[in-house]
């Protein structure tokens, strides 16, 4: 299989020269200097790596440059706007929903994921779809909280 030459990326498409069977993350942190997707596990199960493909949120670190050249890829880097952080990120500063850092971009990448699907979940829905999201220092109350008021402000903003 070619080499991948191209991804979209955060809207725009940017120029690669990777190995179509690389991890994604890889060529997201190491070819384009996004480094807000972080490598945990780097096999599926943590959620660090976390970006949206499509809109749906997806392990970076599991997924094949080659299969996603077509297809529409979100950073962390995309969120904030005109010096504006999005109300995910804001929430999370807010409430204080972290404290290493180190998952929470993989938080807030599947956090803006759910609120685009469902931007109402309660308690319940917000703790099983971001189940699959660890947390080393355990500020998973804080991190529910923190979806719940960024999920109250886009609704506010909406009116
Ligand atoms: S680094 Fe991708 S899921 Fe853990
Ligand atoms: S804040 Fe440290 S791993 Fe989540």
């Amino acid at each position: 299989m070619a080499n991948v030459k191209s991804l979209l990326v955060n809207g725009t498409a940017r120029p690669v020269d990777a190995d179509p069977e690389r991890s994604l993350l890889s060529v997201l942190r190491d070819d384009l200097n996004l480094t807000g997707c972080k490598y945990g596990c780097g096999e599926g199960r943590c959620g660090a790596c976390t970006v949206l493909i499509d809109g749906q949120p997806a392990r970076s670190c599991t997924t094949r440059a080659g299969n996603v050249n077509d297809k529409p890829i979100r950073t962390i880097e995309d969120l904030a706007r005109s010096g504006k952080l999005h109300p995910v990120q804001q929430a999370f500063l807010d409430v204080g929903a972290l404290q290493c850092g180190y998952c929470t971009t993989g938080m807030i990448m599947s956090a803006v994921g759910l609120l685009q699907r469902e931007p109402s979940p309660d308690r319940a829905e917000i703790v099983r779809f971001m189940n699959g999201n660890i947390c080393r220092c355990g500020t998973y109350s804080r991190i529910v909280t923190a979806i719940e008021r960024a999920a109250g402000t886009m609704k506010e903003a909406k009116r």
